[in-house]
């Protein structure tokens, strides 16, 4: 298993670029697989998340040619094109490839069985299982997890669904399921949450209607294959984003990063704890909003997080918690349960390596309480196999007056293949081993 050792730095500088967007680029495969016509992607996120996805959509018969790292073609097989795979398809460590994929396979006239890794394999289904079910779908999920077998159904109808939790995973398999049901689908969401499935959807030339919270589309559309450009990802710049608040230097830009307004939570976040941040907007790329992003080092403060910026955060929490032990005061996050069923328990992960550094705080069942302004001290940190635990934990170094071990990283190549060599770039002192 590898690791990262992380010497303390105090200064990242420069101009940093991330690669493409994680959310967008599975949705690009997935809509254009079903496209009539060829779907053009560029800026794909190469990752192992989101080449499960590819290999998926590949093994159910759909043609993608990659150009290069991140450019590819997709040739669609339009709404009821696709072919039964002749094995169970492994979306590696990827919720958005299963949770997604359940509600495209739903409608199909074929059996497919969708599993992944041990991280994977531990994570809630019946979240989406049970609307699907709602609509008409054969689903089986083991104990509620994967493997999860999708049998062809008579019929998919449509259903007028109010979502239990903010999830745009939930959202967007009712959503593609619903283009195979008959009538309308309706989901309303308790709270906004990433919104690329409506967005790509349109760009596929469908109509979404969105009212407030109401997203609602009719069945039996077709698609037509298109062009996405896909955004850096936000999620990864986060980590750049947080350093630069910590220890930027005049002139320090994070590139290209995507800003649709469902996911700048962090934004937001790091505004109200007294970040200095302008954004630059640049031309929006495949319908979504980018901008460069200018940090400086600022002294940030502890504020209480408002709830409603949680889901529109909630993958940067792990960063964020890392900003807050650098903020003077206390930072309290609530209402982020959620974390808990992530790539890992993410509460009770990001506690643990906050305790291995001496950071004072106190954890709840919905969030944690971080007292910030004490430096870190040296330790050796468990990951648990999670990409954002582990590259949070990088970022901390600097505010560490000694080295960090961070142990199983492998992962991060799941979301930011190149992560290391990026930070390293910027001032980071990571070293691989
Ligand atoms: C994602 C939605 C979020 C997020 C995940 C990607 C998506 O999950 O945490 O990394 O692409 O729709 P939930 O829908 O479970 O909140």
């Amino acid at each position: 298993m590898s690791s990262y050792r992380v010497a303390p730095a105090n200064q990242v500088q420069g101009r940093v670029r991330v690669p493409g967007d994680k959310s967008i680029s599975h949705r690009s495969v997935m809509l254009g697989g079903i496209a009539d016509g060829r779907t053009e992607v560029t800026g794909f996120l190469a990752s192992a998340d989101c080449l499960a996805t590819l290999e998926a959509f590949r093994a159910m018969g759909v043609q993608v040619d990659r150009h290069d790292e991140t450019s590819l073609t997709v040739h669609g097989r339009g709404l009821h094109g696709l072919s039964a795979p002749r094995t169970v398809l492994d979306m590696g460590n990827a919720g958005t490839a299963i949770r997604l994929s359940m509600g495209l396979l739903a409608g199909q006239r074929f059996e497919s069985v969708l599993t992944g890794d041990e991280s994977l394999r531990s994570r809630p289904m019946e979240r989406v299982a049970r609307p699907l079910r709602e609509m008409g779908a054969d689903i089986l999920t083991t104990d509620g997890k994967p493997p999860v077998t999708v049998r062809p159904a008579a019929r998919l109808q449509g259903i007028d669904y109010a979502l239990p939790m903010a999830s745009a995973q939930v959202k967007s398999a009712i959503l593609l399921a619903g283009l195979y049901a008959e009538g309308q689908t309706v989901v309303t969401e308790p709270a906004p949450t990433r919104d690329h499935t409506e967005r790509m959807l349109r760009g596929f030339g469908l109509a979404v209607q969105s009212n407030g919270p109401r997203i609602q589309l009719a069945g039996g559309q077709r698609l037509q294959g298109t062009r996405v450009a896909v955004p850096g990802d936000i999620s990864s710049a986060a980590f750049f984003l947080v350093a630069g608040c910590l220890a930027g230097k005049d002139g320090y830009v994070v590139e290209n990063v995507g800003v649709n307004p469902t996911r700048t939570g962090i934004l937001d976040i790091l505004r109200l704890m007294g970040a200095d941040l302008t954004l630059h907007p640049r031309a929006s790329q495949g319908g979504e909003p980018v901008a460069d992003i200018e940090l400086r080092r600022s002294q940030l403060r502890g504020i209480a997080v408002p709830e409603s910026l949680v889901p529109l955060a909630i993958d940067e929490l792990p960063v964020l918690f890392i900003a807050a032990a650098g903020a003077q005061g206390e930072t309290v996050f609530t209402g982020a349960e959620e974390l808990r069923v992530k790539e890992s328990d993410r509460l009770a992960v990001m506690a643990e390596g906050l305790a291995r550094t001496g950071v004072p705080h106190e954890l709840a069942r919905d969030g944690i309480r971080i007292q910030g302004g004490h430096r870190l001290q040296a330790a050796e940190i468990q990951s648990h196999g999670d990409h954002r635990i582990a590259m949070a934990f990088t970022v901390a170094s600097l505010l560490a007056d000694g080295e960090l071990t961070i142990r199983d990283v492998e992962n991060v190549g799941t979301s930011f293949p190149g992560f290391a060599q990026t930070a390293r770039s910027c001032g980071l002192a990571v070293g691989e081993a």
